[in-house]
Formats: structure tokens, sequence, C-alpha cells
């Protein structure tokens, strides 16, 4: 706490709070973690048990409402995102003003925020079946959306949504069908990709959601704001980890080579970080990271090489770490994003898409949050202090008197 008195002339005290690090920001009832124990849960339930029995649109209605859907809730929520898919065709037309080799993150970022240019009929942010509305909207239009970011990056017709599939195999057949040939997705690859998308859907206050909150704050279209929160996604710190860790796996590229790699990540001089590694939150592993290394297993046992050597040289990398002092005296173990990416690979998913399968499961949880912000009846607009330490008071000097 720093007395502000002297700076400012009035009596008070600011919190100063770099990167947040202890300062909460808000209250909020959607997701609990805690991170010396590793525990994560969604509206009260273990991860580890909604990874292992739910499905990814049952877990998008529980931390949208709060509570697991009945039979015919969970089957009305299908049928509304299945039939709000298509995106207007207009919409389909900005791509082509995008660079073939465009990052599919960087066309998100613009076609996501243009949805506010089309869906504007129903913006009253008081209004519940308004917020639903635009919550649907967004987790629906995303994997239509995201397809087509890759469709444009590969020359080839944007697939059109199929209402008679699941939302992870629909999104599989928008990114690898073509007008050719059908896509049949393999159902452990189905399975696979909605446990992703279930343990990716939402973390509480990180960064890209507390962006969602803040421009969301402000009463702004709910549609630029998800926009906002994909572009504090796309960082490496964040969201863009798990395509740097198989930058990073590749670069190593021989389990022989990790030790110099380790020596790079602990020596302070040296900016380089080992990808994947590490969790503002959990100071234990984090239980993500935990199922989404035994589903490797299972994934590339099935689909790919069993041998796989970036997976081995993965888990190698873990070993190392985890006997070195550095590692863990800072608690710094593998994220959710150093295992994501293999399973992403052994898909058939191409790596600079990697982000954007982050930011279509976290659409989930930047809607549930701006949901629960703007409905709460406190809400107002998010402004942090600043503790001022530039110059002081001066005169202006006339161009002829400066030095
Ligand atoms: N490799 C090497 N050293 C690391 C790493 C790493 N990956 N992460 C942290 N450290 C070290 C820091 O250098 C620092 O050391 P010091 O105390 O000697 O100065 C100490 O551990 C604490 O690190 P901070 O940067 O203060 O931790 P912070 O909570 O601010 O950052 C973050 C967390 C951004 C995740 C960090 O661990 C990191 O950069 N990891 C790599 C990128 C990554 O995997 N991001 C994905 C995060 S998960 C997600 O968003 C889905």
């Amino acid at each position: 706490a720093i007395d502000i008195t002297r700076l400012y002339g009035q009596a008070g005290v600011f919190t100063y709070d770099p990167g947040f690090v202890s300062t909460a920001s808000c209250h909020s009832s959607i997701t609990y973690i805690d991170g010396n124990e590793g525990i994560l849960r969604y509206r009260g339930y273990p991860i580890e048990q909604l990874a292992e029995k739910s499905t990814f649109i049952e877990v998008a209605y529980l931390l949208l409402y709060g509570e697991l859907p009945a039979a015919e809730e969970l089957n009305g929520f299908r049928d509304i995102i299945t039939h709000h898919t298509m995106v207007n065709e207009a919409l389909l037309r900005f791509f082509e003003g995008y660079h073939y080799d465009a990052h599919p993150m960087a066309m998100m970022v613009g076609v996501v925020g243009s949805l506010a240019g089309f869906y504007h009929d129903s913006l009253d942010i008081y209004d519940s079946h308004h917020r639903d509305i635009c919550a649907h909207r967004l987790i629906a239009k995303i994997p239509t959306i995201a397809a087509a970011c890759h469709k444009h990056n590969i020359g080839e017709p944007v697939m059109y949504p199929r209402n008679d599939l699941s939302y992870s195999a629909n999104f599989m057949h928008m990114l690898k069908g073509t007008p050719c040939e059908d896509y049949e997705v393999d159902p452990l690859a189905e399975r696979a990709l909605d446990l992703l998308f279930i343990l990716h859907a939402d973390h509480e206050q990180n960064a890209s959601t507390s962006t969602v909150r803040l421009a969301g704050s402000s009463g702004a279209n709910p549609f630029a704001c998800v926009a906002a929160g994909i572009t504090s996604l796309w960082g490496p710190a964040h969201g863009g980890a798990n395509e740097a860790v198989l930058k990073m796996l590749e670069e190593i590229g021989h389990v022989g080579n990790i030790d110099k790699y380790i020596a790079r990540a602990k020596d302070k001089d040296d900016p380089y970080r080992l990808m994947g590694f590490g969790h503002r939150v959990y100071k234990n592993y984090d239980p993500r990271a935990r199922i989404i290394r035994s589903v490797c297993h299972q994934v590339l046992d099935k689909l790919a090489d069993s041998n796989n050597p970036l997976f081995e040289m993965a888990l190698k990398l873990e070993e190392i770490a985890a006997n070195d002092e550095y590692f863990l005296e800072r608690k710094l173990y593998p994220n959710v994003d150093f295992y994501s990416g293999i399973i992403y690979r052994a898909l058939g998913i191409p790596d600079n898409m990697f982000t954007v399968m982050f930011a279509i499961a976290r659409t989930v949880g930047w809607v549930a949050h701006w949901t629960e912000m703007v409905s709460d009846p406190h809400f107002r607009i998010g402004r942090p202090r600043q503790i001022y330490d530039g110059a002081p008071q001066r005169d202006y000097v006339p161009m002829a008197d400066r030095g």
C-alpha cells in the first residue's frame, strides 16, 4: 500500500500491484483454482470429473448457467448452438483482404471483432435474453470463423457447418473437409478434441478474461470485447505458448540437447524461457497438464506413431526439470499447453492454429465472465490507478530556447 497524499495532494492509499499478483478485481462464482494444491473446478465440479464424464457443450452450459443441464435443457442448448453456426456471407469476404499467409490469430482478431458490425439486434446488456443471444452466437460462430482462417491460409473454399455433427466433429469437418471429400473424424480424435476444449474453457481471471472484462466494463459491444480477449490470448506468455512449445521442442531436436536448453532457461542473462513451463497461479502441478499428458499417450498410440519423438522429448524435458533445483525452487511445472500442441499435431491440426483452438474453447469462459459481470448489480467501469513517477510541473519551453 502506498500513501498517495504526497503525490496527489489528497488523502488516500493505493495498492501498487504490478501484474496483479495479489489483487482480486471481482467476485466470481464460475471457476475455482487452488494453485498450491493443483485444484481446478468449474462451478464446483472437479476438472478431472468433467474431463472424464462430460462434453464440451455440457461444460459450456455449466459455465454459462451455473448448473449441469437436465437432458431437455442440454438438447435445447445444443440445438441453439448448432443453429447459430453460420456466419453472414459478407463476413466471409473479409478474408479476401488478408494476405494468404496471415497468422490465423490476426484474422481472428479482425473477423471476430467484425461480428459487432453484423449482429447488433440484441445488444441490451441489461436484458438477460439479449445477453444469451450474444453468448450463443459467439460460442457457435467462433469455430466457423476459425476454420475459415485456415482455409484462407491454404487457399481452399470455406466449408459450411454440418448440423448433424457434434461441436468438435463439425469443427474438424470445417477445418479438414473439402467440397470434393467429406472428412470423417475418428471417434478418438473427436473425443480428444472435445476434452482439450473442456480443459481450456475457463481459468478465472487470466489475462485474456480480464481483458474481456475490462473492455466490457465500459458497456462495449460483446463481440468486440471477445476480439480484445483474442488479442491478449495471442501472446506467448499466455495462449501463444502452445504453438511456442512445439517450436521449442523442434529447436531442441534431440533428447541429447535438452541440458543445453535447460541451462539457457536458467541463465538470468538470457531472456530464454522453457515454453509451457510455469504458471502465475499453479505452484504445484497444473491439473490440466496431468490430464492432457495421459491423453497424449492414448492419442499417439492410436492415431500417430507411438514413438512420437516430440512426445518423448517433452517427457524427458519434464523429468529433467523435475529434478533440477532451479525449477523446484521456483515451483515451475508443465502447464496446460506443454502437451496440448502434441495432441493437436497428432489430430492433423496445423501449428499456427493451436492458439486459435485455445480461443475457440476460451470463448465460453469469456462470455460466461462477461455475462456474470454485466448482470452484477454492482457493475461499474474498471479503472485501474497508477503511481505517477514522471516529471513534476514545468513550463512550456519555446523551440528557440530548447538545447
Ligand atoms: N522458464 C524458465 N524460468 C522461468 C519460467 C520458464 N518457463 N517461468 C518462470 N521462470 C522464472 C522466472 O525467470 C523467475 O525467476 P527469478 O525469480 O529468478 O527472477 C521466476 O521463475 C518467476 O517467474 P515470473 O515471470 O515472475 O512468473 P509469472 O507468474 O509472472 O509468469 C508465466 C508466469 C508467464 C506463465 C511464466 O512462467 C512463463 O513465461 N512461462 C512460459 C510461457 C508459458 O508457458 N505460458 C503459458 C502460461 S499458461 C496459459 O496461459 C494457458
